[in-house]
C-alpha cells in the first residue's frame, strides 16, 4: 500500500552543540570525526522522524569541510530530506559556526549528504512515505539529490565490475 507523502520541512531537524575540548585534533581545533558523528546523528533523526522508524546509514558522501572548527564555537546542524525513493532516504546537512568571540558572523564549516535507510526489527530495507517537494528549494534539493544517486549507483556498478590489477592479462 503506498503511504502518504510528506514535505522535508515535516522531518527537518536543527541541532546546535558548543565544541569542548575533548574532542580536539592535533592542530587543536575540532576533530574532523566528532563533526562527523553530530552529521550522522541529526541525520539519523530526519530519517526516522521520515519513515516513523529506525534507519541505518548506507553511505556518507559528498562530505566538504570548508573551515576549521575551533573550541568555544556554537556549531549548528540543519538537517533536511532531499530525495526519498522505496527504502532509501537522503538527508542533507549544513554545519554553521558562531565564532565565541563573534569576531566574524556564523560560517558555514561543513556539507553533506548522506543515504540512510530505512530498515524493520530484521535490519531488512522497509518502503518510506514518498517526499512532497514543496518549495522552489526543495525541488532544486530533490533534482540535485537525483543526481547524486545516479552517480552513486553508476560508481559502485562501474567499480563492482571492474577487474583486479593481478587478474588482468
Ligand atoms: C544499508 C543496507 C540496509 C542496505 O541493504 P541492501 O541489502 O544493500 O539493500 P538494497 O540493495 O535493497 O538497497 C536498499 C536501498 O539502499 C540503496 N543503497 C544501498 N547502498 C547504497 C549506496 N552505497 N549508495 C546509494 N544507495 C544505496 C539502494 O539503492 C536501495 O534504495 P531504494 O530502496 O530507495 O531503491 C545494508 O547494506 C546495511 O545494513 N548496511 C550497514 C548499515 C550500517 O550498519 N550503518 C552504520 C550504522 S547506522
Amino acid at each position: 500500500m503506498t503511504q502518504p507523502g510528506r514535505p522535508p520541512a515535516a522531518s527537518q531537524l536543527t541541532l546546535s552543540q558548543i565544541m569542548d575540548q575533548h574532542h580536539t585534533n592535533l592542530m587543536g581545533t575540532v576533530h574532523g570525526g566528532r563533526i562527523l558523528n553530530l552529521i550522522d546523528s541529526a541525520a539519523g533523526v530526519v530519517a526516522a522522524r521520515h519513515s516513523d522508524g529506525p534507519a541505518v546509514t548506507a553511505a556518507m558522501d559528498e562530505t566538504v569541510f570548508l573551515r576549521a572548527v575551533r573550541i568555544g564555537d556554537v556549531v549548528h546542524l540543519d538537517a533536511r530530506i532531499t530525495w526519498a525513493g522505496r527504502s532509501s532516504m537522503e538527508v542533507a546537512v549544513r554545519v554553521t559556526a558562531d565564532r565565541w568571540d563573534r569576531a566574524v558572523p556564523p560560517t558555514t564549516v561543513v556539507t553533506s549528504h548522506l543515504v540512510m535507510v530505512a530498515v524493520d526489527e530484521g535490519g531488512r530495507p522497509r518502503r518510506v512515505p514518498p517526499l512532497l517537494p514543496q518549495t522552489a528549494e526543495d525541488r532544486r534539493a530533490f533534482r540535485q539529490a537525483e543526481i547524486r544517486r545516479r552517480h552513486r549507483l553508476s560508481l559502485r556498478d562501474a567499480l563492482a565490475r571492474s577487474v583486479p590489477e593481478e587478474t588482468a592479462a
